[in-house]
C-alpha cells in the first residue's frame, strides 16, 4: 500500500521539477520578499522542487512564520527564514539564485512606472547585499518597474565590480504564461502546448507579444491581432482592477516566477536548450536593455535568440515602445548614480 501510495503521490511534485537530472545537483535558492502575495505561494512551489537543496526566504516581516509553515511540507530541500536587514546577508551567502519579488504592488489607476519611488531602493539595498554576499548568483527581479530595476542592478553590480550581464535578468515570464493563454483560448488550442514569445519591457505599449511567430504556427486577423495585442499588454492591470486595491498578480505571478527559476536552474545543471524570455542588457538592439527570448547555460543567460522575423505591426509596436521603455531604463540608471 505504501509503495502505490508514494508513486501516485510524486508525480504530482515531479511536475514542477520537469527532471530527474536536478536531484544529484540540487541547488541553492533564496526568495527576498518571502512573505508577500507573490512571495508566498512562489516559495511554495519552489519547496515542491526537488531541483532545490537549500531555500533561503528574507523578508522584514513574518519570514518565521512562513517558513516554519512550508518546513513541514515532506520534500527535500531545507527551508531557512531569515528576517530584517540584519539577517540578510546570512541569507544569501552561498545562493545560487536569488529570485526578488519584494516590493510594494499597484493599485487601481497606478503604473508601474508609480512604484518606482518606493521599489528602486528596496532592489538597489537588495542587490548591494548580493554584491556582498553572493556575487556569482543569478539574479531573477520580479519587483516592478522591471524596466528601471534591472537596470538599477546592472548598476550597482558594476559598481561593486562584480558585474556579469548574463546573471541579471528581468522577469517577463508572466507575460509569456499570459500570451500563450490568450492564444490558445482565441484559437482553442491546449495552452501548455502555445508559446508566443514577447519581447521589449515589462510595462504597458512595452510588453510586445510576437503573435506573428507563436508555435505552433496560428493566423490572425488584424482585429484579433490588436485584441490579443491589447489584452496582453494589458492583463496586469485587469488583475490589478479586478483585486480592486488587494493588490496586483500574485498566483499566476508566483507560477511564472517558479518555471522561470526552474528552467534557469535546470541550464545550471546542465540540461541543454533551455529557453525562456527574459529583461537583459541587450548587445542586439538600439536598447540598453531588452526583453527577448534567451537561451540559458551553466552560467545562466548564455545568449539572446534575438527578435527573429519581425512583421510590420510588431516593428510599428517596438517604435511606440521606445519613448517609454528608454525613459524607464534612464530612469533606472540615474536613480542608481544618485544612490551609489
Ligand atoms: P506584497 O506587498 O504582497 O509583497 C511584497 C513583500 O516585499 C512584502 O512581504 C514586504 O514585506 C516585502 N518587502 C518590502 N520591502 C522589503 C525589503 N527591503 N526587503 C525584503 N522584503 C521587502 O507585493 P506582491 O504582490 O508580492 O508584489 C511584489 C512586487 O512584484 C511588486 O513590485 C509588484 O509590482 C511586482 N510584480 C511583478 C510582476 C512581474 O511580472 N514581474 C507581476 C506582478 C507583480
Amino acid at each position: 500500500l505504501c509503495t502505490s501510495l508514494i508513486s501516485s503521490i510524486a508525480p504530482k511534485y515531479i511536475r514542477y521539477a520537469s527532471t530527474g537530472s536536478g536531484v544529484t545537483h540540487a541547488k541553492k535558492v533564496a526568495v527576498l520578499g518571502a512573505s508577500g502575495g507573490i512571495g508566498q505561494p512562489l516559495s511554495l512551489l519552489l519547496k515542491l522542487s526537488p531541483l532545490i537543496s537549500d531555500l533561503s526566504l528574507y523578508d522584514i516581516q513574518h519570514t518565521k512564520g512562513v517558513g516554519a509553515d512550508l518546513s513541514h511540507i515532506e520534500t527535500r530541500s531545507k527551508v531557512k527564514a531569515y528576517v530584517g536587514k540584519d539577517e540578510l546577508a546570512d541569507a544569501l551567502k552561498g545562493m545560487d539564485l536569488v529570485v526578488i519579488p519584494a516590493g510594494v504592488p499597484r493599485k487601481p489607476g497606478m503604473t508601474r512606472d508609480d512604484l518606482f519611488n518606493t521599489n528602486a531602493t528596496i532592489v538597489a539595498d537588495l542587490v548591494s547585499a548580493c554584491a556582498k554576499n553572493c556575487p556569482r548568483a543569478i539574479i531573477a527581479i520580479i519587483a516592478n518597474p522591471v524596466n528601471s530595476t534591472v537596470p538599477i542592478a546592472s548598476e550597482i553590480m558594476k559598481a561593486h565590480n562584480v558585474y556579469d550581464e548574463k546573471k541579471i535578468v528581468g522577469v517577463t515570464t508572466l507575460d509569456v504564461v499570459r500570451a500563450a493563454t490568450f492564444v490558445a483560448e482565441a484559437k482553442g488550442l491546449d495552452p501548455t502546448r502555445v508559446f508566443v514569445p514577447v519581447i521589449g519591457g515589462h510595462s504597458g505599449n512595452t510588453i510586445i507579444p510576437l503573435l506573428s511567430q507563436v508555435s505552433p504556427p496560428v493566423s490572425f486577423s488584424q482585429q484579433e491581432l490588436d485584441s490579443l495585442t491589447t489584452r496582453i499588454q494589458n492583463a496586469g492591470t485587469e488583475v490589478v482592477d479586478a483585486k480592486a486595491g488587494a493588490g496586483s498578480a500574485t498566483l499566476s505571478m508566483a507560477h511564472a516566477g517558479a518555471r522561470f527559476s526552474f528552467s534557469i536552474l535546470e541550464a545550471l545543471n546542465g540540461k541543454e536548450g533551455v529557453v525562456e524570455c527574459g529583461f537583459i542588457a541587450s548587445q542586439e538592439t538600439e536598447f540598453k536593455y531588452f526583453a527577448t527570448p534567451l537561451l540559458f547555460s551553466r552560467n545562466g543567460v548564455e545568449k539572446s535568440m534575438g527578435v527573429g522575423k519581425l512583421s510590420e505591426y510588431e516593428t510599428k509596436l517596438i517604435e511606440k515602445a521606445k519613448k517609454e521603455l528608454n525613459g524607464n531604463i534612464q530612469n533606472g540608471i540615474e536613480f542608481a548614480k544618485q544612490y551609489l
